[in-house]
């Protein structure tokens, strides 16, 4: 599946928050295009802080940052959100509206690039009916179970087309079912060429849906941890 190029290059990045914590230190990496990355480490290990930068979220320290052929650090603000329209996210607790439906919620990146309902309805139908919830287009987040929310965030995420999907521990909170259910969809994603990175700490999902492991240790890269991808 990997093609030559990678889709991200990391050389020396290092990442320092204001307080003064070293959340990321002397990370080098590159990751294939068409990947299913597992982000593995103990929790305050840098997973967020690592997937974060990914989409411009926040700025290494120092180091280099490449993500889809554009340097993270001397990025323009236009650039970066020219980014995240080729970037799904997943956050860490999915982050849905409660007073919007899903409809409104998986809609929002598209809303946010002037799309108006009209021609916004059949492609959140169409991501909505992938993730199996087509019927639930006008309910609220709240009517809602942990996996169904969470296949929302899904949606929302691959609504305009990603060459990339970050997710931020999806199967969080979840049954062991459930979490297969929501790899499962990730993993179709991946299969029709989208490079997939996913923070977990759902170890055992691996042996059902295997991938690239990459692990940090208190901001550092773990080497030798690698699983090749079937
Ligand atoms: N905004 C912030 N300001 C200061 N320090 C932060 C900030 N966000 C995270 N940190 C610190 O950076 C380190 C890495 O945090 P991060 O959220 O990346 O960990 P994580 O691997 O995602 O953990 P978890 O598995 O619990 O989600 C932790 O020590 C955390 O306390
Ligand atoms: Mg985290």
């Amino acid at each position: 599946m990997s093609e030559s190029k990678p889709i991200i290059h990391m050389s020396n990045l290092m990442m320092r928050y204001q307080t003064g914590k070293v959340a990321l230190s002397g990370i080098n990496m590159e990751i294939p295009q068409g990947s299913f990355v597992y982000l593995i480490g103990e929790s305050g290990a840098g997973k967020s802080t690592l997937l974060k930068m990914m989409y411009g979220g926040l700025r290494p320290t120092s180091g280099q940052l490449e993500v889809q052929d554009m340097a993270i650090r001397g990025a323009s603000e236009r650039q970066i959100r020219e980014l995240r329209q080729r970037t799904g996210i997943i956050f860490q607790g999915n982050r849905l509206l409660k007073p919007r439906t899903v409809f409104e919620n998986v809609a929002l990146p598209l809303r946010v690039q002037g799309w108006n309902a009209e021609r916004l309805l059949p492609r959140v139908k169409k991501v909505l009916s992938f993730v199996g919830l087509e019927d639930r287009l006008w309910s609220y987040p709240e009517t809602l179970s942990g996996g169904e929310q969470q296949r929302v965030a899904i949606a929302r995420a691959m609504l305009s087309n990603p060459t990339l999907i970050l997710a931020d521990e999806p199967t969080g909170n979840l049954d062991d079912d459930t979490a297969r259910h929501v790899l499962d969809l990730l993993m179709a994603l991946n299969k029709l060429g989208t490079t997939v990175i996913m923070a977990t700490h759902d170890l055992h999902l691996l042996t059902s849906h295997p991938g690239l492991v990459v692990q940090l240790h208190q901001g550092a890269l773990v080497t030798g941890q690698k699983h090749e991808q079937s």
